[in-house]
């Protein structure tokens, strides 16, 4: 089993998928500021695993805290949850993770007035955040894996694998390994994912890891396999879901819904209700990260393109809920319209 992130008593330990699949090394980060800065360096990145990383992260800070009150630790947690929450802007699971933490504290405030007590409790949850999210991709994965007919070839865009969550099965290949642990045989396209290239490093990586079949394409090829036939559906997880349905996921995404649309091929998303942002009406206000030009100008230290050449760096875009066939969650598997068939997942 791929472990993205742990819990351990030196600290949070991660893959750090900067370097997969050259390199298979494992970082000690020892402290909340650590975590904070892996998680803005993508060292760990997707949608659940930063939410998880996240509330270990407060977990550690927590832990590390030398207030003698409770309410000295409160003063210290806020500080950690308002580094923690400005690391990413578009996953929604860091806010809903940073959210649960605040509220266990909340609740351990009113129950104890032992320092001790309050922190052991935020670390038990931390621990039971990364252990429901393995449970939600193993349901959603069930789920999701009923929807694909034996002998399918699935495209995938992006890492929405064990990688981008707490480990195991993923969101998006959670379908895709639920469908093969029902015994069909599925192969899988992947996009390579320009240009972090979490496609070709990290999702043909873990799939490979798994014997499951996978060819890899350039992001500009989706169209053409789509044409030739080679396609029967499209697999992606999501970073934010609005009330409608509307899903930001990794830049390219969107296009790649428009191409299933034009070749009538089922554009499906995989998502725990962990990523489901109600607040939010249309995708319109999902906020969209921008990312270091240089990741466009360069691989690694070589560079592609003209010096000061102007770059615009989105990393995420928004598909519009008219494109996605089905929203496969963990309670069940939601179809338009989205407004309300979200809320009774969330409700149910
Ligand atoms: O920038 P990243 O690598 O964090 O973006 C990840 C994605 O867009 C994933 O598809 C999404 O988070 C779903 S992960 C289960």
């Amino acid at each position: 089993m791929i472990k993205t992130v742990e819990w351990t008593d030196e600290g949070v330990r991660m893959i750090d998928q900067r370097i997969l699949p050259m390199e298979e090394k494992y970082l000690m980060l020892r402290s909340y500021e650590e975590v904070a800065d892996a998680i803005k360096k993508m060292v760990v990145r997707g949608a659940p695993a930063i939410g998880v990383s996240a509330a270990m992260g407060l977990a550690l800070g927590a832990k590390q805290s030398v207030g003698t009150a409770v309410a000295d630790l409160e003063y210290d947690f806020d500080h950690m949850c308002d580094v923690m929450g400005k690391t990413r802007p578009t996953a929604v699971n860091l806010f809903w993770a940073i959210e649960r933490m605040r509220d266990a504290f909340r609740r351990a405030k009113a129950e104890t007035a032992s320092v001790e007590e309050v922190k052991e409790r935020l670390v038990a949850e931390a621990q039971a955040i990364f252990t429901d999210d393995i449970k939600a991709n193993r349901n959603l994965g069930r789920f999701g894996g009923e929807l694909i007919p034996d002998g399918s070839t699935v495209l995938t865009h992006c890492n929405a694998g064990a990688l981008a969550t707490a480990g195991d099965y993923g969101t998006a290949l959670g379908v895709i390994r639920g469908a093969r642990d029902a015994g069909k045989r599925i192969a899988v396209i992947a996009d390579e994912t320009r240009p972090f290239l979490q496609g070709s490093r990290l999702t043909a990586w873990e799939l490979a890891k798994d014997e499951i079949p996978v060819t890899l394409i350039t992001d500009n090829m989706a169209g053409h396999v789509m044409k030739q036939g080679k396609v029967d559906a499209v697999v992606v997880g999501a970073d934010r879901i609005a009330a409608n349905g509307d899903t930001a996921n990794k830049i390219g995404t969107y296009m790649v819904a428009v191409l299933a649309k034009q070749h009538d091929i089922p554009f499906y998303v995989a998502a725990p209700i962990s990523t489901l942002d109600l607040t939010l009406s249309t995708g319109e206000e999902i906020p969209i990260e921008e990312r270091d030009p240089r990741e466009v100008t360069h691989m690694r230290d070589y560079q592609l393109a003209p010096d000061g050449i102007e770059v615009q760096n989105f990393a995420f875009d928004v598909t519009p809920n008219e494109l996605i066939a089905a929203i496969i969650t963990d309670k069940g598997v939601a179809r338009q319209p989205y407004t309300e068939s979200l809320r009774r997942m969330v409700e149910g």
